[in-house]
């Protein structure tokens, strides 16, 4: 679907989410020519600046973020002829009439607010748009993480911001779902009649979702604190890849009919009590150690970092949700920094066969098991059992693996490529709706209560590791071992 002419309109347009994604996201697709001749970008800061000074920061700030390959120096005038800057304070009323100024006025025309800024602005933002008229049917507004930092901070903002604009305008960003992987999931789950009958408790014994990095907090440690994994990785990133993968077919993939289903499994998940917490989460901070052979200092000893800081760097959960289609199969969640890889994974194992008729042979056979790659390569990798060549019956593991860049050799897209252009397009799946921004945040609350109320430190791992040992035991009290702990040493 073609997009039509729009004013887009960054706030925190001169931060570094403007400079390093959304920025060179845009200019990917102006590049692709998705954009219209004359769609404009208006990035908002407070200072007095002139359009061309704030191109020349664009230049320094923004252009390295794009790779020499698709440098092109006449899309890059091109693009650069869209962008305006605009000083605005969030929280003055007053100072709004610069952007009515800068705004076209044409009811035709989409104009998208995007609110690339600390939470804490949402509200004035939203109000002071209202206030100066631009909250009109044909304006939509982008929210960026963290949307909330527990229940009553979420419910709030879903307040503020629905005060002024409806649902149907408001786009709360979790990048992980502009992932092409994940699109792929959607595809292979409800693109392929082999795999649905299986996808349930009779066949599937455990799925496993990691998100795992090798960078460590340094640099953000001001905002990470306040955070930490739970809040920037699991109450959003992790549980979105839950929900699709644990989702019932929506009836078509329209907005609504995906984000019914999510929310129906975010409902569906168990909740934790002080009991349960104990045994099914494992929160762990970085010590000092060796990623890549390189030394790296502990979490406490990040610069700016707080010497007796509590906030966790890792976490795991087994989870469950209580439905026909999943009782009794446990959803292990992980995610960390400084781990010993930076990798992003779901693996779904399934159940062994029920009765081996090679056991004589002394053929043990492993189970099945589909890994979906997120990062850093987007791919498929099956294993099943296969008889090794020559005499006799002997069973071995073989891999069934599909690389997706190299299946498919067209131009990748980032995670804000996509958005970005959902967003100018209208298109809502990809995006939370406020009652699953909620259900999730109601999720994880009494794990957040849980660690408030003990004050207890988290368990330290070396960085460069996979985190606390206590991650290994959650899931080997059920006979189970990460998949890494798995494979066979090469
Ligand atoms: C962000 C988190 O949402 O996701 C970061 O705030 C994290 O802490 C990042 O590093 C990971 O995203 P990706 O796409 O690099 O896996």
């Amino acid at each position: 679907m073609a997009i039509s002419d729009f004013d887009l309109v960054l706030f925190g347009g001169t931060g570094d989410l403007s400079m390093r994604k959304l920025l060179p996201a845009l200019y990917a697709r102006d590049r692709a020519k998705d954009l219209p001749a004359e769609g404009r970008i208006i990035c908002i800061g407070r200072d007095n600046k002139s359009d061309e000074d704030f191109i020349a920061i664009v230049e320094k700030d923004s252009k390295p973020h794009i790779s020499a390959a698709s440098m092109d120096a006449d899309v890059w005038q091109r693009f650069c002829k869209r962008l305006r800057y605009v000083s605005v304070n969030a929280k003055e009323a007053g100072s709004f009439q610069n952007l009515v100024k800068a705004l076209r006025d044409d009811p035709q025309l989409t104009r998208v607010f995007y609110l690339a800024t600390p939470p804490s602005l949402f509200a004035s933002i939203c109000e002071n748009l209202a206030n100066a008229g631009l909250a009109t049917a044909n304006s939509r507004v982008v929210l960026e993480k963290p949307l909330g930092r527990d229940l009553a901070s979420a419910r709030d903002i879903n307040k503020q911001v629905g005060r002024h604009f409806s649902e149907s305008q408001i786009f709360r960003i979790d990048h992980y779902l502009g992932k092409e992987a994940v699109q792929n999931l959607l595809a292979l789950r409800f693109g392929n009649v082999l795999f649905e009958p299986l996808w349930r408790r009779e066949w599937i014994s455990d799925v496993q979702i990691t998100i795992a990095e090798e960078l460590g907090a340094g640099g953000r440690v001001d905002y990470y604190d306040t955070a930490g994994a739970l809040r920037d990785m699991l109450q959003n990133h992790l549980l979105q890849l839950l929900c699709i993968v644990a989702m019932e077919p929506p009836v078509t993939n329209s907005a609504d009919a995906v984000r019914d289903e999510k929310l129906k499994v975010l409902r569906s998940l168990k909740r934790f009590t002080p009991t349960t917490l104990a045994m099914n989460v494992v929160r762990g901070q970085y010590r000092a150690g060796h990623v890549n052979g390189v030394a790296v200092p502990g979490y406490r000893k990040e610069e700016d970092a707080n010497p007796e800081s509590h906030t966790e760097t890792f976490v795991a959960v087994k989870a469950e949700i209580d439905t026909w289609r999943w009782a009794g199969v446990p959803f292990y969640l992980r995610t960390g920094k400084r781990m010993a890889d930076s990798l992003a994974e779901i693996v779904v194992r399934f159940k062994s066969v029920p009765h081996s008729i090679f056991a004589q042979q002394n053929n043990s056979t492993l189970p099945n098991c589909l890994v979906i790659r997120l990062q850093p390569d987007e791919g498929l990798h099956m294993n099943l059992m296969a008889k090794t060549p020559g005499d006799g019956m002997r069973l071995r593991p073989v891999e069934l693996e599909m690389d997706f860049r190299e299946k498919f050799k067209t131009p990748r897209m980032e995670a804000y490529e996509r958005l970005l252009l959902d967003v100018l397009r209208g298109h809502l799946t990809l995006f939370m709706r406020s009652d699953e921004l909620e259900a999730a945040w109601e999720w994880v609350e009494p794990i957040l209560e849980h660690w408030e109320q003990q004050e207890t430190d988290p368990i330290p791992y070396n960085a460069g590791t996979w985190g606390p040992a206590a991650a290994s035991a959650l899931i080997g009290r059920d006979g189970l071992q990460w998949r890494e702990e798995a494979l066979p040493e090469v």
